[in-house]
Formats: structure tokens, C-alpha cells, sequence
């Protein structure tokens, strides 16, 4: 009887693991994605990190790869002030990078106790390629950016033109994407958040930098790894309002 008790207090404990995504957003996961900047990594679910530090795409890692597996990697972040002064907030896809695979090299768990993972690599560069984090110095809170790594679907039709108008990133619904393209939920996830006032007077004078970064300037066009996006003057119009 003693022991099938402890044995239950046990198992409930490993069940009520920590979730790696925020309270509230689906899909939710537990397993932990393995999110490495150059400098540093996503230790704990929600840690804080610069500007600076999060411009270039992260490197991913999980503990149980498959090598037959293809994964696909999004980037979301959570808190885009609504257009015009409506309070609600909106979503905008930092990154949807297909085609990432095992590969031969491990990454040293973040945690003492943790096993090593490991790391996943793609070729591409899309169809969403990154955009490094910029939420305005004028917020009033940080944003969050959630990171999801999916089971890639063999028949998934996901184009660089259906992002080529940024637009399109912005009130991107992973759940309707997920159910229109038959993915299933994801296999592992993380967030970390950054708060434009810390960075305001951190970064200074520095740009976008990185692949893929949005201009800082309002009165600059965007322009992602592909050179010029779109009708660059509304973009930039837009843009100016919009806290990325
Ligand atoms: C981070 O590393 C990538 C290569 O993995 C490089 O292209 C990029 O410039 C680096 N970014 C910073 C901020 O050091
Ligand atoms: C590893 O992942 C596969 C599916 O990707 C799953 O079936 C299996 O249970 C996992 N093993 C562990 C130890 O988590
Ligand atoms: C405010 O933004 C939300 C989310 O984008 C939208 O659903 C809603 O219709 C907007 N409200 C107004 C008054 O524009």
C-alpha cells in the first residue's frame, strides 16, 4: 500500500511538469525545445533576454530526435499592441523555418541533471524567415515570444510568397494553421520575452541586425534576407505603428 502511494505522489509529480509556452496560449506544451542564441540560451520557460542577443536566428535542440523525422520551427510573438488604440493585442509570426533534421551533434542540457539534446539543422531559411525581436521603447509591458518545433508534414504547401507581404505575419493563428494543414500539436516548445524599455537605452544607436531584422527606423523600408519586401512605403507606414 506504502509503496503504490509514493509511487503515485511520484508519477503526479512528473505529470505536473512545468509548461514550456504561457499560461493561457494553445497549443501548450511541455516538452522543452532546446532555444540557443549565440550567447546565450532560454534556461527557463519566459526568461528575459535582449534585443541584442535574440537578432539572429537560435540554434534548436531536443532530447529525443528521430533521424527520420522533418521538423518545422515557428516563432511567435504574443503582445503586438492592436492597431489604433484597440487594447487587444496581436500576434505577429517572427519565423516559420521548414525542413530541420537530427544531426550528429549534442547540446549540453541547460540544467546540471539534464541529458544532452540533440541539435537540429535546416537549409532554409523559410518560408518565414526570422525576424529578431523590436517591441517599442514607448510599450508598457514585454512581449512574449513563443517557440514551437513541429512534426513536419511530408505534404506540407507553405510558400516564401504566402509571407512575402508582411502583412501576412501579422495575426498569424497557429491553431487555424495547424488544423488547415493537418499538423499535429507541437513536439516541444519554450518562450522567452524582451521588453523594449530595458532595451531602449541598451542598443543605443544600434540597428536591426541579423538576417531578416525589421528596420528600427520608421521611415525605412523593411527589408528582409530577400532584399525589398512588397509596396515598401505602406509597409514602412505601417510599420511605424507596430511594435514587433
Ligand atoms: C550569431 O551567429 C550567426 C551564425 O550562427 C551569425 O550569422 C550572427 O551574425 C551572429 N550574431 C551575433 C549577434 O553575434
Ligand atoms: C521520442 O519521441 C517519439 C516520437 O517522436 C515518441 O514516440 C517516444 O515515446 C519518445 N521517447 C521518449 C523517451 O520520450
Ligand atoms: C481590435 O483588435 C482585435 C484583434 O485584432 C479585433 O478582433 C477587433 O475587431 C478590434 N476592435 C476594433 C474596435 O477595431
Amino acid at each position: 500500500m506504502l509503496f503504490t502511494t509514493a509511487f503515485l505522489v511520484a508519477a503526479t509529480m512528473v505529470g505536473v511538469s512545468q509548461a514550456q509556452t504561457p499560461t493561457g496560449f494553445t497549443p501548450s506544451v511541455k516538452t522543452k525545445l532546446d532555444v540557443l542564441f549565440n550567447s546565450t540560451a532560454v534556461n527557463t520557460p519566459g526568461q528575459q533576454l535582449t534585443k541584442a542577443a535574440t537578432a539572429s536566428q537560435p540554434q534548436i535542440a531536443i532530447t529525443n530526435a528521430s533521424s527520420s523525422e522533418t521538423f518545422m520551427f515557428v516563432m511567435l510573438d504574443l503582445d503586438v499592441p492592436g492597431q489604433g488604440g484597440n487594447a487587444t493585442r496581436r500576434t505577429l509570426l517572427h519565423a516559420m523555418v521548414t525542413n530541420f533534421k537530427a544531426t550528429s551533434q549534442r547540446v549540453l542540457g541547460s540544467s546540471s541533471t539534464a541529458t544532452s539534446s540533440t541539435l537540429l539543422l535546416s537549409s532554409q531559411k523559410g518560408p518565414a524567415s526570422y525576424l529578431g525581436p523590436s517591441p517599442p521603447a514607448t510599450d508598457t509591458k514585454a512581449h512574449r515570444y513563443v517557440e514551437l518545433l513541429f512534426q513536419q508534414p511530408a505534404n506540407l504547401n507553405v510558400q516564401a510568397s504566402d509571407f512575402a507581404n508582411t502583412q501576412a505575419r501579422i495575426g498569424f493563428d497557429i491553431n487555424a494553421f495547424m488544423k488547415t494543414n493537418g499538423i499535429k500539436a507541437p513536439l516541444a516548445g519554450n518562450f522567452f520575452t524582451v521588453d523594449g524599455r530595458a532595451n531602449g537605452a541598451a542598443t543605443g544607436s544600434g540597428t536591426a541586425t541579423g538576417s531578416g531584422g525589421i528596420a528600427k527606423n520608421t521611415l525605412q523600408p523593411f527589408t528582409g534576407a530577400s532584399g525589398r519586401v512588397g509596396a515598401s512605403l505602406g509597409l514602412a507606414v505601417i510599420f511605424g505603428g507596430l511594435a514587433l
